[in-house]
């Protein structure tokens, strides 16, 4: 029967990142890879699911948030998480052919929701280490086939927020290109060292060619909850829409009452947010600076570090995993996953893009304890003069 599964399905491999993942939990590791919290959401929002349980809120529905000037009747799509909205969005837009331009590093889902649209993503490496967008690496990537540009900020894998030049270099190429942008801004909330997440919609001429998609999962530590949203002009949110219509019909009614006692929530909440997790970054952060790793920013916002192997490490990111996975008993995630613009086989764009199978991510939406417990078993794999070693020991058992 396996010929009966479509072509595009089949292209959808288990990365690396879920064979280590089946490693991780025989191991019984201590998560530090996948970005959701392991702490209780706020009773607040908790008590008001309850409430809109209770009160039989059980039909469907769509309802209004967000700062800019927008029409709630005519420009938000409701849909099930950023995710949905992204690949509602994807559908919405592209025609068979179109490119789309993704940054390098990125969240590994853009790609496959524009190919499952028929798109073409093109990607622009951003330069490591500190991760910086070149104006004319991302000039020369439009073709007359450009449809839009996806910008994630803050920025997952590596914590980075896009400065205001980088933001105005972007803006400036989708007006000078007639091109489309759609956002990621599902970490517009949590941002660093007094970062403030500016929206690319904001910006002069934008907000006409700007579809945003976030959700409540981030911020409010909701992941399962599958509420996101699309904000647009109202073509684009209708189209979004009715994609999502036909796909799930309609995110989950009693979540989406909850929605909006979260998305009014007082300013304090924010700010504790903000704080909590500050301080759970600057742990990490000195807690890998100590095990050897290098690290050449603090993350400005998301909750993740991308961290350089130490310079002595002759491992692979994929190898040290699965060996941090059986002597450390930590998962965190391969940095290899998330780029994408190494995909030749000529020794000099292999030797050129190098340095990706050195970063590893480490999550830190987690409880205190189970980051105290992380850096209790990194610590041990050091020796007194540190930084951390792991040799390796094999091929990794769950491939
Ligand atoms: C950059 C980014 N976008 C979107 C998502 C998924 O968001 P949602 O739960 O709203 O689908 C994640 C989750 O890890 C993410 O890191």
């Amino acid at each position: 029967m396996e010929d009966k599964v479509s072509l595009l399905a089949k292209t959808l491999t288990p990365s690396p990142i879920q064979q280590l993942s089946l490693l991780a939990q025989r191991c019984n590791a201590i998560n530090l890879a996948e970005g959701f919290p392991d702490f209780p959401a706020p009773s607040h929002i908790k008590d008001a699911a309850i409430a809109a349980i209770n009160s039989d809120f059980n039909q469907y529905r769509m309802k209004q948030m967000h700062g800019l000037d927008v029409d709630p009747l005519t420009d938000i799509a409701i849909c099930c998480g950023q995710s949905e909205a992204f690949a509602a969005t994807m559908f919405a837009i592209i025609n068979p052919g179109d490119e789309v331009i993704l940054f390098d590093p990125s969240y590994e889902t853009y790609e496959t929701c524009i190919k499952m649209a028929g798109g073409v993503p093109v990607y622009v490496s951003l330069d490591p280490p500190h991760w910086n967008l070149g104006r004319d690496k991302l000039m020369m990537s439009f073709t007359l086939r450009t449809k839009a540009i996806v910008l994630n900020s803050p920025h997952n894998p590596t914590g980075k927020v896009f400065t205001e030049d980088e933001l105005e270099i972007i803006a400036g190429a989708c007006r000078a290109r007639d091109c489309l942008a759609v956002t990621d801004e599902v970490y517009e909330l949590i941002t660093y060292d007094n970062e403030e997440h500016i929206s690319l919609a904001s910006l002069p001429e934008m907000q006409n060619r700007t579809i945003i998609t976030s959700s409540l999962s981030k911020t409010f530590s909701v992941t399962g909850w599958r509420i996101g949203w699309a904000i647009a002009p109202a073509c684009f949110a209708s189209a979004i829409r009715n994609i999502h219509i036909k796909v799930t019909d309609s995110a989950p009614a009693p979540f989406q009452e909850a929605a909006l006692v979260a998305l009014t929530s007082p300013p304090e909440y924010f700010e504790s947010l903000r704080k909590d997790y500050e301080s759970k970054r600057d742990y990490i952060v000195e807690l890998l600076l100590r095990v050897g790793f290098q690290l050449h920013m603090k993350p400005k916002g998301s909750f993740f570090v991308f961290a350089e192997l130490p310079e002595s490490c002759i491992l692979s990111d994929i190898e040290f995993v699965e060996e941090l996975i059986k002597q450390a008993g930590v998962v965190a995630v391969p940095g290899c996953g998330f780029f994408h613009t190494n995909q030749s086989s000529d020794e000099f764009s292999q030797a050129a893009f190098s340095y990706q199978k050195k970063y590893i991510r480490f999550a830190f939406c987690k409880s205190d304890a189970t980051l105290y417990s992380a850096a209790q078993k990194l610590g041990q794999l050091c020796d007194a003069e540190g930084p951390l070693k792991l040799m390796y020991s094999g091929e990794c058992t769950a491939h």
